[in-house]
Parts: C-alpha cells; structure tokens; sequence
C-alpha cells in the first residue's frame, strides 16, 4: 500500500544528553535525544512525530498491557569508514516487523512510513552513533495497542515508535549455556517467529534458573520432543560440525533472524557447506565427545556473534575447543563487521545510507 507521508511534525529537544553518554555504552541503558511515534486509529495511521524523548501516558485498562499485544524490532546503524552513518538491512526488519504484527492481528505498517521515520530520527540523532570498534547504534522500532478497553479482542488503536540507544558488545566473553529440557519458548504454530513482547516475558524465568546455575543462557529445544535445537537465549544457534555450518531449520517456533540469515549467506559466499535442518542435543553432544563440533555460537542483532565455550547437558558440563584465530565465527564476524564499517565490500547491497 502506497501512502502519503505528510512532513514529520518535529519538536527538537532544546537540551542534549549525549555530553552524559557513559562510554562504556551498557547495553539498554542510555537513550539517544528524540523518539519517533504515529498512532493509528479509525483504520489509519495519523500524522507523525518526531519528539523528545521522554515518557508517556497510557491509560490502565491499555489491552497491551493486559493481553500483550506488542511487537518490536531490533536494528542496528554503524558509523562509515568515511565518516557516514549507514543502516543493516533495514527492508528485512521491516518485513519482519510486519509478519510479526500479522500474527499478532495489528496492522501493517507501510514502508515509506518505517523507513521516512528511521531516516529523520537518525539524521537528528546522527551524533549519537557512537564511533567505537564494535560499537553501533541500537534501534528499537516498535508497536502496542492502545484502546483501553479490557475485553478480549485486537485493538482498534496503536502506536508505532522508534527510539535508539548507543551500544556496546552485548557479552563480553565466550558463554555458558545449558540445554533447557524442561520449559520450552515456543511450540509448533506458536508465535516464536514473531517478535512479540510475551516471548521474551515467558523465557525469562527459565532463564533465571539456568543463571542461577551460573550460566548466560538456555539453548532452547522443541516443545513435543524437548530433544531439537530451537534457539539459544535470544539469538539463533549456529554449529560449525566437521566443517559444515549447521543451524536449526526455520519453523512457526524460530525466529527468522536478520543476522542468521546473513551469516548463512556470508558461509555460502566463502564455500562453505550450510544445512539448516534439525538438529538434536544428541548430535551436538556426540559430535563434541568425538571431536567434531569445532563450534558453537549464538547469532543476533544485539549480541551479533557470541561464542559459546561450554554446554551444560543432563547435569554436567561439557567444554568446547578454544575458538582458533581462523575459525568461521571469527572470519564471518570479521566479515561482517568489515561491510558494516564500510571498509569490506558490500556486494548484497545491504547497507543502506542515513
Ligand atoms: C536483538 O538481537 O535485537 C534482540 O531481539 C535481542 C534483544 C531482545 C536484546
């Protein structure tokens, strides 16, 4: 659907944070000076704001807050070798966005809208973009119903908004990470593959427990078997077994992941050998005692590649091989990295400009 954009009201902040910045740049924790929000009602989407960040009001019987209509994205953009700041896929996440608000009945959100607004917000906030080795801005587009009315039925109204928050490397060292046996984050004809609030909400008391135990995260596994790989923590998981790139096929369970997608992509163009199929706890248990899982990692646009260096299974630790200097994780992080800075070639077109 092609609409009008009418021009973004925008009221600038009249003070800037950004001298408060913690250079540590914590994940979550600092957000950059202005937000973008539009609400839709009466079918469609109103005039759009670009606003100082800041709080907002909503009305208690909010049906997101009660039934958990919400839906979110994350995204990242990167300071340019040539000084530039440049988004990553930034089509794919709105596609997403869209295949999550399907599922959970709220509307689409055209893309002249999505991208209009992305592209002013960041073109205000450009100094935010922090300029660090491996740093970037996180970008958090998102959206909730906002009728206040507490029976049990979609909404009639939402708002769409869009803040970001410069961040750092999300884990800092190789995880700890044990198969979860016992909760599960989805099932089959689920709402996994969407990026729907009440995933993240539900897999944070199995997670509690794991850290508890001392570990990072869970690796997920299939609801009806508790035996298949699913994800791990909030990344999809990928395994380097005898040379070959393996990672759990797509379903209704698995997030269809940005950076999954990439990295599987980036293998190809490097000749490798990449099978997205099932994968159980047994095979990544077997191939680890006979040598043959080189790696493990989790993939994601927060923690964009994070080593896994040990795997709990059935109450006992299990280590893997020191990552080698030339191992995929690391040339395909490199890799990455290299098209996101501008220094690498781009040859998916990928970026796209600020
Ligand atoms: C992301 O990688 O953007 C995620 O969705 C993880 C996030 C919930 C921290």
């Amino acid at each position: 659907m092609m609409i009008d954009i009418l021009p973004i009201r925008t009221q600038r902040s009249t003070t800037s944070r950004l001298a408060e910045l913690d250079p540590k740049l914590e994940f979550g924790k600092v957000y950059s000076d202005h937000m973008f929000v539009v609400d839709f009602h009466n079918g469609e989407w109103q005039e759009a704001q670009i606003l100082p960040f800041g709080d907002m009001v909503v009305s208690p019987a909010n049906s997101a807050l009660h039934y958990g209509q919400a839906i979110f994205e994350g995204m990242k953009a990167y300071h340019q070798a040539d000084g530039g700041v440049a988004l990553f896929r930034p089509s794919d996440n709105w596609a997403r966005f869209n295949a999550s608000a399907e599922r959970m009945c709220m509307p689409h959100i055209p893309e002249e809208l999505f991208m209009q607004g992305l592209l002013e917000l960041l073109r205000l906030d450009t100094a935010w973009v922090p300029t660090a080795t491996g740093s970037s801005l996180y970008i958090r587009p998102f959206m909730f119903a906002t009728d206040g009315f507490i029976g049990v039925r979609p909404s009639e109204s939402y708002r769409f908004m869009i803040f970001t928050s410069p961040v750092g490397l999300y884990y800092n060292k190789a995880l700890r990470v044990r198969f979860e046996q016992k909760y599960v984050r989805s099932a089959e004809g689920g709402a996994g593959f969407a990026k729907n609030a009440g995933n993240y909400g539900a897999a944070m008391y199995p997670t509690k427990l794991a850290q508890a135990e001392g570990y990072n995260q869970l690796i997920w596994t299939d609801a009806s078997e508790h035996q298949y790989v699913e994800e791990s923590g909030t990344m999809n998981a990928v395994f380097v077994i005898d040379g070959r790139v393996v990672t759990p096929a797509l379903s209704t369970s698995i997030l269809d992941g940005i950076t999954r997608r990439s990295v599987l992509q980036l293998a190809r163009d490097m000749g490798l050998v990449v099978e997205e199929r099932k994968v159980s706890s047994r095979e990544i248990m077997e191939a680890l005692a006979a040598g043959k899982l080189e790696e493990a990692f989790g993939v994601g646009t927060a923690a964009t590649i994070a080593p896994i260096a040990t795997i709990g299974y059935e109450g006992q630790d299990y280590h893997l091989p020191e990552v080698a200097p030339n191992a995929f994780s690391k040339r395909v992080g490199a890799a990455l990295d290299a098209i996101r800075s501008g220094e690498g070639a781009d040859v998916h077109n990928w970026m796209v400009r600020v």
